[in-house]
């Protein structure tokens, strides 16, 4: 049977592989750890679900994903908060009911106050997320450059120090937990090192007793040459090994694409070819939108399913040059420029590979809806969404007339 395509696939095997290898590094790097999923990555709930089925915690960064993960089953010492936008009642659940947040912002430290001044007999114990010059640790190799990131209290102009002597005055606080998720553009294992070095310093400078350390996310996943899980736990295992003991402190890790990128497929179809110009446009039934959000992609993995069935296909010969466009009426959305490739024909798949992570959940609602998503497991495709149509897409609104209902 073919699937009305555009769809996402995911495949159970392989994610299932993926997942065992990151949880069996932790487990032999060391040891206790626990894993917060990324939301923001991908909710898709039979993912959530699934992982969370594995033991994960729910890693979230907005009232609306501490709801979802709720939704989803996660109780509020499951959650891993995290983010400068949370709201002061999930704050303050997450808190009561011994989850991990980590304080991003100075708003968070008045109402830690205020919570613990509430509950003087019970002890709070909470985490703070730190900026730090990780570029001048590993040279060009982090996603803000020189400018820095804009996440967390800083290191290195006192406020990280200001902040913590601050909540150490709260009688009834404890900061059990550093939180040191940086994006970088290498996600290479130097980076991890860098990170697991900072926390070494910063419990060595204020003497800190820490329950865990929150690496948060940005490994690499499923791309071949590049780093895997056993490479960077072991490595930052050791740098930790100088300051920490798994005995006393549990390694926290966000990992969001790193899990996702190989299991994840997006089958689009050629809709029509047309010539303009010098150009072989080949407008397809997925979108930019789908596979690059962001808009920075040049270039996709991916592998094509032919038609042989469409007449002419045996004729087809290779083209220097085709425009693999999208669904939607914005000229920007051109997918990739297939060269030197094999004439592709209207009812042909373009099936884009490791396309999991930052895709399903930056989709927006333009033109067409969400659409279709499946799981492979032995080989048959079972559905986990269906496609959004104008039903859901009308949930939650009024309709002219019905705004004072
Ligand atoms: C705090 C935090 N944790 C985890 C992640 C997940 O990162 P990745 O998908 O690169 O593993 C992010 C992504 O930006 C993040 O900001």
């Amino acid at each position: 049977m073919a699937y009305q395509t555009p769809y996402f696939v995911i495949d159970e095997n392989q994610l299932t592989k993926d997942f065992q290898m990151l949880k069996s590094s932790l487990e032999t790097s060391w040891g206790n750890y626990r894993i917060g999923y990324s939301f923001k990555t991908n909710s898709l709930p039979w993912l959530v679900t699934f992982l969370k089925a594995g033991g994960v915690m729910a890693e979230v960064v907005s009232d609306d994903e501490y709801s979802l993960a709720g939704a989803l089953g996660f109780s509020d010492s499951e959650i891993v908060y995290n983010g400068p936008v949370k709201k002061r009642p999930s704050f303050e659940r997450v808190l009561l009911a011994g989850g991990i947040l980590n304080m991003d912002g100075r708003r968070e430290l008045d109402w830690m106050e205020e919570l613990a001044a509430a509950h003087p007999t019970q002890t709070f114990r909470v985490g703070i997320r730190v900026n730090f010059d990780l570029e001048k640790m590993c040279p060009g190799q982090t996603t803000m450059g020189e400018a820095g990131g804009r996440f967390g209290f800083s290191y290195e102009n006192g406020t990280f120090a200001a902040v913590l002597e601050r909540v150490r005055r709260i009688p009834n606080v404890e900061v059990t937990g550093l939180h040191l998720h940086s994006s970088s553009k290498s996600r290479s294992v130097a980076v991890f090192e860098a990170i697991a070095s900072m926390a070494c310093k910063l419990k060595r400078e204020f003497s800190l007793n820490l329950s865990y350390v929150d690496l948060g996310g940005g490994y690499c996943g499923g791309l071949e040459g590049r780093p895997q899980y056993p490479d960077y736990f072991p490595a930052v295992a050791k740098v930790l090994q100088e300051e920490f003991t798994p005995e006393q402190t549990m390694l926290i890790v966000e990992p969001g694409i790193s899990l996702l990128s190989k299991a994840s497929t997006f089958v689009t179809g050629v809709v029509d070819v047309r010539d303009i110009g010098n150009e072989r446009y080949l407008i397809t039934d997925g979108s930019r939108f789908n596979i690059d959000p962001t808009m920075i992609k040049s270039s996709h993995l991916f592998h094509l399913e032919l038609n042989e069935a469409n007449p002419g296909a045996e004729q087809r010969k290779t083209m220097a040059h085709q425009c693999v466009s999208g669904y939607s009426c914005m000229e920007v959305d051109r997918i990739f420029e297939y060269r030197d490739g094999i004439e592709l024909m209207e009812g042909d798949r373009i099936v884009y590979e490791n396309v999991g992570g930052y895709t399903m959940s930056l989709n927006p609602l333009f033109i067409q809806y969400f659409p279709d998503v499946y799981i492979r497991r032995d080989g048959k495709l079972y559905k986990i969404r269906n496609r959004w149509t104008p039903k859901e897409y009308m949930q939650n609104s009024m309709l002219y007339g019905e705004e004072q209902k």
